[in-house]
């Protein structure tokens, strides 16, 4: 019997949050502060042959220009070190003169006003020599191509996973039908309602500190240090409350140029980009052209998939080698595919680099694989719902990368509760829709036709390929006969989700105490372990299990009489593998969770509008820790998953982006979300996991996009291969224009 576990107890930043109370990175003000502005290069690529900074520092008011040449290890990556932190002459590094996207920055200008700074950096003369322009990923690969990193390699290919799993060819000869496709997903904005800013200062100690909005301090920290050249310990990252995240703050923006402007001024300085600066200057989704060709059986089982990813990286690597990892290894779908064979490249061009963002690679690719699914059931005259649950993984059923996947497979209970709800049952000749969504046709004007659709999808919790994922807790119990305060140091980022909850709910149940005794200590580098990143849909599982495992071994102190109580504790998940080089195989990651969602849209086929009018998503958490919490993610994630196939149209051309401002890139409003979102809670408990918890970050945005192609070729008898759904494209697509 649990008792805080499992209840919606209030969030503990709620009332900050709705008061304004909270502070926010841009909410920061510092005795004596001073205001950094960037000179951004925008120009997608080119050498800074040099830099006049002469007329800038002459304005009063100016404190210093900072360029290439005063940055004392000029790089910086959270996977590989090969984005220069100022871009021009005097680098440190080799390529360091190189402007790759029209984000990178040539100066900062740090001035006793916004305004001086604003204007002093117009006062900057750069000499540029403009290079060729490569924005199309496919031309990028080829070989030949012009190198964007030649100090890396002379090819712009900067992933390539390879799957070799069974025998393809010998697979699709026996199979009764092939469905071929192509589909090409969109760059998303992760649209955080602060876009990035911070403070950095040097504290009474000689500490220098920044305060900007992440999703791991400890990984921040790292890359500030390397940068400036300073051991690690002389760096504190803490973050300040983080107005969302999605993936678009595990990457870096402004916390190395405040540090170093701190640093060499010893004063506090302060920036906030603008949302334009923000919608140009830092990573975003990664699009993608994926190529697939999938075989089935007549009794509707799946043989073999072939497939090729190409996508679009970017200039700098961010993360896309283990988003495209992640890709690799979710591209058959929560389905047993016994002979698979896939090529997935990352691309360097002259794009704004791609990045994490909810899913991680795996909502391109399971609307590939869903897609598949939904045509190859097409194909065969099966219900798609009959034909997904006779090709679900089983215990034991291999990946593509030739391991099972570990823990509780529940596909078939997260299908079959979405299928239920939206009108799906089980009838003597297998799953079918009973109650048939184009009823209501018949009673609504002619143009507009309604339909009904179906996916599901599978998802990692945790760090994969061989990394050590492991988090740090410290519990302190204060207290004489009976305990009176509990405190739970934890460095794991709330970035809006509601962690910081949980593991206070989870501190408390371990502890036995009522949940108002249990104090956050948070987001900080200082005194703290590692938390790892608030991604991956990772923390209830893994800071969960480090305040678990701290928070037992407490009360077993305090039951020992010890006074006070102080554990510290590292909670180390179960390890895993990286891939063969040539077949992929491994054991990739120690647990998953699985998702099956259904949509009912209403097409105006005159217009090509379509409504979203309802959306069932199954999702199984393992235990819902906080149940109101996780509606909350599962509503947030069908909301941020319908603005990316439905409207989300991030523009650029010949590498300047052109939808830089929220009224040209436009996100869902309260009239373009669901009439009604449905969530349905599958519990199949991972008893790895705290309580049982999986994790859901990322759950409820994986099938959302082929969940609704389904049901707007229900609709309508016509796939869309691409998206978002924007009138144009769906009126091209019916053939009215
Ligand atoms: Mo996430 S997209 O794993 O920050």
């Amino acid at each position: 019997m649990t008792t805080i576990v499992g209840q919606s107890v209030p969030r503990i930043d709620a009332k900050e949050k709705v008061t304004g109370a909270a502070q926010y990175s841009g909410d920061i003000v510092m005795p004596g502060m001073l205001h950094m502005k960037l000179l951004f290069a925008d120009r997608p690529h080119a050498r800074v042959l040099s830099i006049d900074t002469s007329a800038a520092e002459a304005l009063a008011g100016v404190a210093a220009v900072l360029t290439a040449k005063d940055v004392p290890v000029n790089e910086y990556g959270l996977q590989i070190n090969d984005q220069p932190v100022l871009c021009g002459p005097g680098s440190s590094k080799a390529g360091g003169d190189i402007i790759r996207f029209v984000g990178d920055q040539v100066a900062i200008v740090v001035a006793e006003t916004e305004q001086i700074a604003a204007k002093a950096v117009k006062l900057i003369k750069v000499e540029y020599e403009n290079l060729p322009v490569i924005t199309d990923a496919e031309e990028a690969i080829k070989p030949g191509a012009y190198a964007l990193h030649p100090e890396i390699g002379v090819s712009n290919i900067c992933v390539h996973d390879k799957i070799r799993k069974g025998d393809v060819e010998a697979a699709f000869a026996k199979s009764d039908v092939i469905v071929e496709g192509e589909y090409r997903v969109p760059v998303q904005e992760h649209a955080y309602l602060q876009p990035e800013a911070g403070v950095a200062y040097v504290d009474e100690n000689g500490l220098l500190t920044i305060k900007a909005a992440g999703q791991w301090t400890h990984a921040d920290q790292k890359q500030i240090a390397h940068a400036l050249g300073l051991p690690q310990d002389q760096v504190r990252v803490q973050y300040p409350v983080i107005g969302g995240a999605f993936g678009g703050r595990e990457d870096m923006s402004v916390q190395i140029v405040l540090a170093l402007a701190a640093f060499k001024l010893k004063r506090p300085v302060k920036t906030i980009w603008s949302r334009k600066e923000s919608l140009f200057g830092h990573g975003k989704r990664h699009a993608m052209v994926i190529r697939a060709k999938w075989g089935a059986t007549k009794d509707g089982k799946l043989t073999a998939a072939e497939t090729t990813f190409i996508a679009d990286g970017g200039a700098y690597m961010y993360t896309s080698n283990k988003v495209l990892g992640n890709a690799t290894i979710t591209q058959t779908g929560p389905y047993y595919i016994p002979n698979f064979k896939s090529d997935v490249y990352g691309v360097y061009t002259n794009n704004v680099p791609g990045a994490a963002f909810r899913g991680f690679g795996a909502p391109q690719a399971q609307f590939m694989a869903e897609m598949q699914m939904n045509k190859l059931a097409e194909k065969l005259g099966l219900d798609l719902v009959e034909f997904r649950l006779r090709n679900t993984l089983k215990e034991g059923d291999t990946l593509d990368v030739q391991t099972p996947a570990v823990g509780p497979i529940s596909t078939v209970q997260v299908i079959e509760a979405a299928a239920r709800r939206a009108g799906w049952d089980k009838t003597s000749q297998g799953w079918k829709r009973v109650e048939n969504g184009q009823s209501a046709a018949g009673k609504s004007p002619s143009n507009l036709v309604r339909g009904v659709g179906l996916a599901a999808g599978f998802k990692n919790i945790g760090f994969s390929f061989g990394y050590k994922d492991n988090c740090w807790a410290r519990v302190e119990i204060y207290g004489n006969g009976s305990i009176e305060r509990v405190v739970v140091y934890n460095a794991a980022a709330e970035v809006g989700q509601g962690n910081h909850t949980i593991l206070a709910q989870l501190a408390a149940e371990a502890i036995g105490i009522s949940f108002d005794k249990v104090e956050m200590i948070t987001m900080d580098t200082l005194n703290m372990g590692s938390a790892g990143s608030a991604s991956a849909s990772r923390l209830t599982f893994m800071s969960g299990n480090a305040v678990k495992g701290a928070a037992e071994r407490a009360r077993a102190k305090w039951d020992a009489e010890e006074r006070p109580v102080v554990v510290e504790y590292t909670y180390f998940a179960p390890e895993t593998t990286p891939f063969d080089k040539e077949t992929g195989e491994c054991l990739p990651n120690f647990a998953y969770a699985y998702v099956a969602q259904a949509a009912e849209v209403e097409v105006d086929t005159e217009t090509g509008q379509i409504r979203v009018l309802k959306i069932i998503s199954a999702d199984d958490v393992g235990k819902a820790i906080n149940p109101a919490q996780v509606e909350g993610q599962i509503e947030g994630g069908v909301v941020q998953a319908i603005g990316y196939v439905m409207m989300e149209n991030y523009i650029s051309r010949d590498g300047y982006v052109l939808t830089d401002q929220f009224s040209t890139y436009l996100i869902p409003t309260i009239l373009d979300i669901p009439v009604k979102v449905e969530s349905l809670v599958v519990e199949v408990p991972d008893e790895r996991g705290p309580w049982g918890a999986r994790g859901l970050g990322e759950l409820p945005y994986l099938p959302m996009a082929p969940a609704i192609m389904a049901a707007v070729h229900d609709a309508t008898g016509v796939w869309f291969d691409e998206f978002p759904l924007t009138p144009e494209r769906v009126l091209r697509g019916l053939g009215k224009i």
